[in-house]
C-alpha cells in the first residue's frame, strides 16, 4: 500500500518529537514537510529543535519551515510541560547543521501543496495559527488537503484530569475556529483521548527493552516530560501528538463522532474550550469528527514500533 502523504506542522515539544520521529520512522508515511509554529516554546525554540530533532533521527531530506511567532489575535502563552527549550531532558542533543527553507510556513504550506500529484493529509500538532493564516490567504488550495487530523480540543469527558480546556485550542482560539470554519474535513484527537496514551511502568519496561539509541533519547525526553503529569496528576506523560500520525496510519485506532463544535472565546473559566453538539440541538452542520475511544494497546505497539526502526 501507497505511504499516506502528510504534512506535520507542530510545536515541538516532547511528544511533537516523538510524532516526527514516528512519521519518519514509520512506512506507512511520506512526510513531504514539517512546519514550526510557537506553542510549547517561542517559534525560535520549537523551530530549532525541530532541526535538531530531524537531525537526529536522519530525516535531514525532509523540509523544516518556520511559521507564525505568535497566535492570530491574541498575546503568546507558552506551554509549560516541556521546559524553557522546550526540549528539556536532552542536553547533548548537538546544535542542528540543517537550516529551515527560507520561506515561511504558511506560503511553504502552499508551495508543497500545489507541487503534490494527490490530495496531502495535514497533522497539526499544535496551536492552529499557521494552518489558520493558511486558510485565510490561500482559500483557493484547501482542496490540495485531503483531510486534517490534529491534536486538540476536550470534549467528552470532564474527568479529574481532563481541565475544560486543551493547550493547543487554547493558546489560539481565533485559529481553531478559522480551520473548524473551513470546511475542510477535519478529526479532533482530544484529550478526550490522548490522556488514555500515558506513559507507565508497563510503558517504560516495554520501551528499556527496546535497544536502540532512538529508545534512549526517548526515555530521557519521556522522563522529564512527565514531571508536569506527574506532580500535578500523579500520572505520566500523555502522548498527545504520536496518536496524531497514529490515527493517520490506522484511522481505526481512534472511535470519533461527528460533532458541530465552536470554539468559547469570552468564558471565564472556560476560555478556549471547544464545545461540541453531538446531537445537533443547534441545527448546526457538523464540521468534524470528534475522538471519543482509542485502542491503546495498538497504538503503543506502533510506538513501540517505531523505536525499534
Ligand atoms: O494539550 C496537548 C498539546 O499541547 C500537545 O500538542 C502538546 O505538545 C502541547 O502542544
Ligand atoms: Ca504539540
Amino acid at each position: 500500500m501507497k505511504p499516506t502523504k502528510v504534512i506535520l506542522d507542530c510545536d515541538p515539544g516532547h511528544d511533537d518529537a516523538i510524532a516526527l520521529l514516528m512519521a519518519h520512522k514509520l512506512p506507512e508515511v511520506e512526510l513531504l514537510a514539517v512546519t514550526t509554529v510557537c506553542g510549547n516554546a517561542p517559534l525560535a525554540k520549537t523551530t530549532a529543535n525541530a532541526l535538531r530533532i530531524m537531525e537526529l533521527i536522519g530525516a535531514t531530506d525532509v523540509p523544516i519551515a518556520a511559521g507564525c511567532v505568535s497566535p492570530i489575535a491574541r498575546p503568546l502563552v507558552l506551554g509549560t510541560a516541556d521546559g524553557p527549550s522546550g526540549l528539556d531532558g536532552s542536553p547533548y542533543l548537538p546544535q542542528p547543521t540543517i537550516k529551515p527553507v527560507d520561506m515561511h510556513a504558511v506560503d511553504f504550506l502552499a508551495a508543497v501543496l500545489r507541487e503534490a500529484e494527490e490530495p496531502v493529509v495535514l497533522a497539526p500538532t499544535g496551536p492552529l495559527t499557521n494552518v489558520g493564516m493558511f486558510v485565510l490567504k490561500y482559500p483557493e488550495l484547501l482542496n490540495r488537503i485531503e483531510k486534517v487530523v490534529l491534536m486538540g480540543g476536550a470534549c467528552y469527558r470532564r474527568d479529574e484530569y481532563i481541565t475544560p480546556t486543551e493547550f493547543n485550542i487554547f493558546c489560539d482560539p481565533e485559529a481553531a475556529e478559522i480551520v473548524l470554519t473551513s470546511g475542510m474535513d477535519i478529526t479532533m484527537v482530544g484529550l478526550d483521548v490522548t490522556m488514555r496514551v500515558v506513559v507507565e511502568e508497563p510503558q517504560y519496561e516495554a520501551i528499556a527493552g527496546i535497544n536502540t539509541p532512538l529508545a534512549r533519547v526517548v526515555e530521557d525526553w519521556l522522563k522529564f516530560y512527565e514531571k508536569l503529569h506527574r506532580g500535578q496528576m500523579g500520572i505520566g506523560g500523555a502522548l498527545h501528538d504520536p496518536l496524531v500520525l497514529a490515527a493517520v496510519i490506522d484511522p481505526e485506532i481512534i472511535e470519533t463522532r461527528e460533532a458541530h463544535v465552536e470554539i468559547d472565546r469570552t468564558g471565564t473559566h472556560t476560555f478556549g474550550a471547544t464545545v461540541a453538539d453531538f446531537w445537533g440541538l443547534r441545527g448546526l452542520a457538523t464540521n468534524a469528527k470528534v475522538a471519543s475511544q482509542v485502542d491503546s494497546e495498538k497504538f503503543f505497539s506502533m510506538f513501540y514500533k517505531s523505536l525499534e526502526m
